[in-house]
C-alpha cells in the first residue's frame, strides 16, 4: 500500500485521472470496477474532459447498487455510474449488479461475470465514514463474498447526503470484498476532514473487520487523498 497527498480535492481529482488514463493507455480493455458517491466525481469530469483518452474498449464493473432500486429511480447507483463515468467516458461494456433482481441470482450472475472477465485490472474506491468499500460494511473480513447487505446507520446518514429529499433504501448488493482485493490495483480516493479519523484507522490501526479498509494493505493499493483527510503535519 502506498499514500500520496495530495494539495486539494482537485489535485487529487487531476492525480487519480492521471493514474486511471495511464491505466488505460497500458491496457485498453481494462476492467475497472467503478465506485459512486461524491468522491470520484470530479476525477471521473477530469478524465472526460481528456480527448486523448480512449475508453471504448474499456469495461465498467458496478461496485454497489440499492436492493430493489430500479435505473429509472433517481437513487439509481447504476444509473450514476452510466451518467459520470460510463457515458462521458464513452465506454461500452458494463459488467451490472442489478437491485431489480433476485438477489442472490443477481450477485451470483455478477460473480461469474467477473470471474469470465479474468478478474479486475483496477478497483477504484471511496471510503465510507465507517471503513466500508463499496457497501462492504463492518464487520466484514476479507472473505466476504458478493451478497445482499443491510446498510449500518453511518452510511444511511452519509447516503441520506446524496437525495435530500428521498429515502435511502435500507439495503443494498455489494461486490465482495475477494473481488475488490484481487484487482490488479486498488485505487482509493479520500478526501475531507471528516474521512480522516477512519483512514488513520484503515492505514495504521490493525487489520480488522470493523474498518474493512484496513484489509487493503493485503492489496495492491494506491490512497490518493487530500490534506484535510491526511495532514501531512501534525501527527495525521
Ligand atoms: C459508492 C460506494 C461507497 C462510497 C463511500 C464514500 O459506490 O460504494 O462505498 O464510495 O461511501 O462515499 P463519498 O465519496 O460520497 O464520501
Amino acid at each position: 500500500m502506498s499514500v500520496e497527498v495530495l494539495a486539494d480535492p482537485a489535485a487529487l481529482a487531476v492525480r487519480a485521472a492521471d493514474v486511471i488514463a495511464a491505466e488505460i493507455g497500458q491496457k485498453p480493455d481494462l476492467r475497472v470496477l467503478v465506485a459512486t458517491g461524491n468522491t470520484p466525481m470530479a476525477t471521473y469530469a477530469e478524465l472526460a474532459k481528456r480527448a486523448d483518452l480512449d475508453a471504448s474498449q474499456v469495461v465498467a464493473v458496478q461496485l454497489d447498487e440499492y436492493l430493489g432500486v430500479l435505473e429509472d429511480d433517481p437513487r439509481s447507483l447504476y444509473a450514476w455510474m452510466r451518467r459520470s463515468f460510463v457515458e462521458p467516458l464513452g465506454v461500452r461494456q458494463v459488467v451490472r449488479l442489478d437491485g431489480g433482481a433476485d438477489p442472490e441470482a443477481a450477485s451470483r450472475a455478477f460473480d461469474a461475470e467477473t470471474q469470465r472477465l479474468g478478474g479486475l485490472d483496477l478497483a477504484i474506491l471511496g471510503l465510507g465514514p465507517n471503513g466500508h468499500l463499496g457497501f462492504n460494511e463492518p464487520p466484514c473480513g476479507p472473505e466476504a463474498p458478493t451478497r445482499r447487505v443491510g446498510l449500518t446507520p453511518e452510511s444511511l446518514a452519509s447516503n441520506a447526503g446524496y437525495w435530500p429529499d428521498l429515502a435511502v433504501p435500507r439495503e443494498a448488493l455489494t461486490a465482495g470484498m475477494p473481488t475488490i482485493l484481487n484487482a490488479r490495483r486498488v485505487l482509493l480516493l479520500v478526501q475531507g476532514a471528516h474521512k480522516r479519523d477512519v483512514l488513520h484507522r484503515a492505514l495504521h490501526g490493525p487489520e480488522t473487520p470493523a474498518v474493512p479498509a484496513s484489509w487493503l494493505r493485503r492489496a495492491n493499493t494506491l490512497v490518493l487523498a487530500d490534506q484535510a483527510a491526511h495532514p501531512e503535519s501534525g501527527g495525521g
